[in-house]
């Protein structure tokens, strides 16, 4: 295609400063002052380097995808892989400063107005660049050209702000790229393509990126980047999905000396296809037979009480002591899969000096992370829903990079008379099937986990109803946001009857009932389902999990997923004192046997 870049061309010279102090004078307050002078003899830089920034991105990124771009009345080329001044180019110079992993900008205020020159060839894209300085006037030059020239079409990448004279582009371009988020009163021209620190959203399709910015780049060469990238590969026609990875591929390994080629991409994009696909594989590892998954994941307030029932004071120190008694368990891996954490227990450290995630990891158990922030009030409701999908992208792709490699998000459904409703029912499938998705999105296998609670007055019956409709609504949800489910796992209750029912359900009646709720309203594809054990007795969790599988075959793995009845012999037989570590890992084990033979049919 051939396109027609607007915009401005900076060149921006980093500087890399030297950090040893002695290159600084120091002031009375010990803060280091540089004196600077930019003739480049009197200071040492570190490294100094400089790529031309603003429209020549765009430039470049539109080259390497194959196009045959220009910016309008610039002599600048793009030859052999490289931006070439065809002549003496009048770009504005921007400093970019670092020491460390600081950055400082030195940039002028004068930005320049775009000028606009007729070009000569048939265009068949206008791409108005960041860097440009809309003026009314370029605005004007540009509709007269778009009267003359019906076919060409126009792409503008414009910041969340726009200035007055920007928005006449609203009109004019039938795609848009923000840098940040449009306010939703402006009105949206045909595709718009949101750019943020971490996540570029193009209608339906979220992707996740990041750069580090000890790469050198400034923020708005990686925007710059993105916006040129999925404006280039939509350019063949490829879909929204497609061309969001590419972009992510594109400005994550791009660095100073350049953007990386189409062919290239293609490649990475391969290999980034490759490790997706891995997500069933973590899956299935989750699940291999014999073996459970360990729900050590208790929330501030949740681990709070239970110390507080033993008068264990709830301190870092005595929590990282707890789990460290749990995870540090010899031969854990023998038992279990997979762990699943809270925030906090992923940064502390275990005996042997490595932290829980990287022991977990270094003993063939996958670690995972409870990700919802708790559950919250339904306006105008006594009913719950689960919070946390603000920032959950970024947070899972940090997560991602620690090590985690599978999370867990709890909705929790009371019955009474008159709940759960329809409406929380709905909107709670809707919120774990956005977070499911957000999981696969970051390479994380997602546990979904709605739980009937056990507290309550009500019949196996009730809780076969009310599981059956949530389970429907959910894997509804599921599909429609396209979760894969062979890379998705279900933790769910039981089915029996509510704790406060004076009747409660034998084991032979809750393992008929969950398997017959389950065969009936799973689908076959899930990677595999797990049981939370929700406050039944230690004996009767593993019994009813037993006398579950008694009534298979099933089309997927079933396992335990319990904290409560796999934690609470250990955590009386602790009591918050270290004396009793020994003991407390023998009454854990002891469950951790129970519950293995208890998965033996
Ligand atoms: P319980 O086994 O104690 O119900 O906890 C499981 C769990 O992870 C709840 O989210």
């Amino acid at each position: 295609m051939n396109v027609l870049i607007v915009g401005n061309i900076f060149k921006d010279v980093y500087l890399r400063l030297d950090e040893r102090l002695n290159n600084f004078e120091i002031d009375e307050q010990g803060t280091p002052w540089l004196d600077f002078a930019f003739n480049g003899s009197n200071y040492n830089f570190f490294r100094r380097s400089s790529i031309y920034g603003g429209a020549a991105i765009a430039l470049e990124v539109m080259n390497r995808f194959g196009h045959d771009a220009h910016i309008a009345g610039a002599r600048l080329g793009f030859v052999g892989g490289e931006v070439i001044p065809n002549d003496q180019i009048a770009a504005g110079y921007r400093y970019i400063l670092c020491r460390g992993n600081k950055i400082a900008y030195l940039t002028s205020n004068d930005r320049k107005d775009t000028v606009w020159a007729n070009p000569n060839e048939a265009i068949d894209w206008i791409y108005i660049d960041h860097s440009a300085g809309v003026t009314p006037e370029l605005i004007r030059e540009i509709k007269n050209f778009l009267s003359m020239s019906s076919h060409t079409r126009v792409a503008a990448y414009v910041s969340e702000n726009l200035t007055e004279a920007e928005k006449p582009l609203l009109d004019i371009a039938s795609m848009l790229f923000v840098d940040g988020k449009l306010s939703h009163d402006i009105k949206r021209p045909g595709s718009v393509c949101e750019i943020s620190d971490s996540e570029i959203v193009l209608g339906e399709v979220t992707q996740t990126w990041r750069v580090e910015r000890t790469d050198l780049m400034t923020r708005s060469t990686t925007h710059s980047i993105i916006a040129a990238s999925v404006f280039s590969y939509l350019l063949y026609g490829k879909s929204v999905r497609e061309a969001l990875k590419l972009a992510k591929l594109n400005v994550e390994n791009s660095s100073l000396s350049g953007t990386i080629s189409l062919e290239k991409l293609k490649n990475l994009a391969k290999n980034y296809d490759d490790v997706e696909a891995d997500i069933s594989l973590v899956a299935a590892q989750l699940m291999a037979t014999g073996k459970g998954i360990l729900a050590a994941d208790e929330s501030g307030g949740s681990i709070h009480k239970k110390f507080e029932q033993l008068n264990i004071l709830d301190d870092e120190a005595h929590r990282r002591d707890y789990r460290n008694i749990l995870i540090g368990t010899p031969e854990l891996e023998r038992y279990v899969n997979g762990v699943i954490l809270f925030d906090e227990t992923t940064r502390q450290m275990s005996d042997d000096g490595r932290d829980f995630v990287a022991y977990l990891t270094a003993h063939g158990i996958i670690p995972g992370i409870k990700v919802d922030q708790g559950l919250v009030n339904f306006a105008d409701s006594n009913e719950k829903y689960t919070e946390g999908l603000d920032g959950l992208s970024k947070r899972l792709d940090d997560y991602y990079q620690q090590g985690l490699r599978f999370a867990k998000w709890r909705a929790a459904f009371e019955i009474t008379n008159d709940t759960p409703s329809e409406m929380a029912i709905t909107k709670n499938a809707e919120i774990l099937a956005k977070y499911a998705k957000a999981c696969q999105q970051a390479n994380i296998v997602p546990i979904v986990e709605p739980e009937v609670v056990y507290d309550g007055n009500y019949t196996i019956e009730q809780c076969a109803d009310v599981t059956s409709k949530i389970l429907d609504a959910l894997f509804d949800e599921l599909s429609k946001a396209n979760v894969r489910l062979d890379s998705c796992i279900l933790k769910c209750n039981m089915v029996l009857a509510g704790k406060q029912y004076p009747i409660q359900s034998t084991a032979e009646e809750v393992g008929r009932a969950t398997a017959n709720i389950l065969k009936t309203h799973v689908p076959e594809t899930l990677a595999g389902i797990v049981f939370l054990s929700g406050g039944q007795t230690v004996e009767q969790a593993t019994e009813n999990l037993h006398a579950v599988l008694l009534n298979g075959p099933f089309p997927w793995p079933i396992t335990f997923s319990f904290a409560r009845a796999l934690q609470d012999p250990a955590l009386f037989a602790w009591k918050g004192d270290n004396e009793n570590i020994d003991k407390a890992r023998v009454a854990f084990k002891e469950r951790l046997i129970a519950n293995t033979d208890a998965l033996k049919v």
